[in-house]
């Protein structure tokens, strides 16, 4: 079996992101097939991450169906578990669908997506710590003058973001975001975004982990709200241990952090091609993807 898988080349394309792929199967379902490319600063390596995609779906998978009380979402079935039903046609599939990418896939609903980024944010870092550190705003709403680095906000915040088609995200305030979005449907997100965080928050925590922020994406089938795209990874979730977390300094996160700070030790001038990944790096940023599905599902994945 393959190793690693960087690139797909199944019939029906749809769409390629930075990582994952999309088929069209039929009228209403999608092919989603995690890869096991990865970025850094908006960048894809030339490198995959072996069996990153793997960990992807399975943490996906896994989320979804915890999740799926507190709203409906787009997940059908993993591609491996559809294939022993008989309720899909595959035909056009045959001879591209192999057990490496039956394991990095899922199947899921066509939907329209709703062009915002919902992110909910627990403890104050990333983007928001360097927001707040310029003029003790996050999303241009006032905070508190003496929040420390790494600290816990009394309750999760909102804080949205447009869905650039190309190009960084810009954070919204919540009266563009109710522009964007219309107030009814911005309201809905938030209040549905902030149960799923602290669901997964108080669950994680149960695992010696902090969901510090994610982002989420709501689409619509007819004119039925429900959760997309990939859920609570740690390619779109800060995740860190807590027995690391110090208020005044910020632990290291279990995802791309150690490739990220190893980019910043090179000269390298964030736009492609990027520098080649020595493999210690590659191994060292498996195993944090790895260790974090192990820790939060308590199960061990096969990759
Ligand atoms: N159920 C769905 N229906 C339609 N589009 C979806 C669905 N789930 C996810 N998407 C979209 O598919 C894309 C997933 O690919 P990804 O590699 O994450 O792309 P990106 O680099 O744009 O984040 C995203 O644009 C996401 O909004
Ligand atoms: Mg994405």
């Amino acid at each position: 079996m393959r190793q690693s898988i960087a690139k797909t080349n199944l019939p029906q394309h749809l769409y390629s992101g930075k990582v994952r792929d999309t088929y069209m199967l039929d009228e209403e379902n999608l092919i989603m097939v995690s890869t096991d490319r990865i970025s850094a600063f908006d960048v894809v390596m030339n490198q995959p991450i072996p069996g990153k995609g793997v960990i992807l779906n399975s943490m996906s998978s896994f989320w979804l169906e915890k999740t799926k009380n507190i709203i409906p979402n787009h997940f059908v079935i993993n591609l491996g578990d559809a294939f022993n039903k008989e309720s899909f046609d595959f035909s056009v599939f045959e001879n591209h669908i192999d057990e490496g990418i039956k394991k990095r896939s899922m199947i899921v609903k066509k939907a329209k997506r709703i062009d915002i980024e919902c992110i909910v944010r627990g403890y104050l870092a990333g983007s928001a710590w360097t927001d707040y550190q310029k003029n003790k705003t996050i999303n241009e709403k006032y905070f508190k003058e003496n929040f420390s680095a790494a600290e816990k906000f009394s309750s999760p915040i909102f804080t949205p973001s447009t869905k650039a088609e190309s190009g960084h995200d810009v954070p919204l305030s919540e009266k563009d975001g109710k522009n964007l979005i219309g107030e009814e449907m911005y309201n809905f997100l938030e209040k549905k975004s902030i149960e799923i965080y602290n669901f997964a928050h108080d669950f994680s925590l149960e695992k010696g982990i902090i969901l510090v922020d994610t982002k989420f994406e709501f689409g619509t089938i007819n004119d039925e709200i429900i959760l997309i795209d990939e859920l609570l990874t740690p390619d779109s979730s800060r995740y860190w241990d807590y027995n690391q977390h110090e208020i005044g300094t910020f632990p290291p996160a279990f995802d791309k952090q150690f490739l990220r700070e190893w980019l910043l030790n090179t000269n390298w001038n964030m736009t492609y091609p990027p520098p080649e990944i020595p493999d210690n790096i590659i191994n060292v940023t498996k195993d944090r993807y790895l260790e974090s599905y192990e820790r939060l599902t308590n199960k061990n994945l096969i990759i």
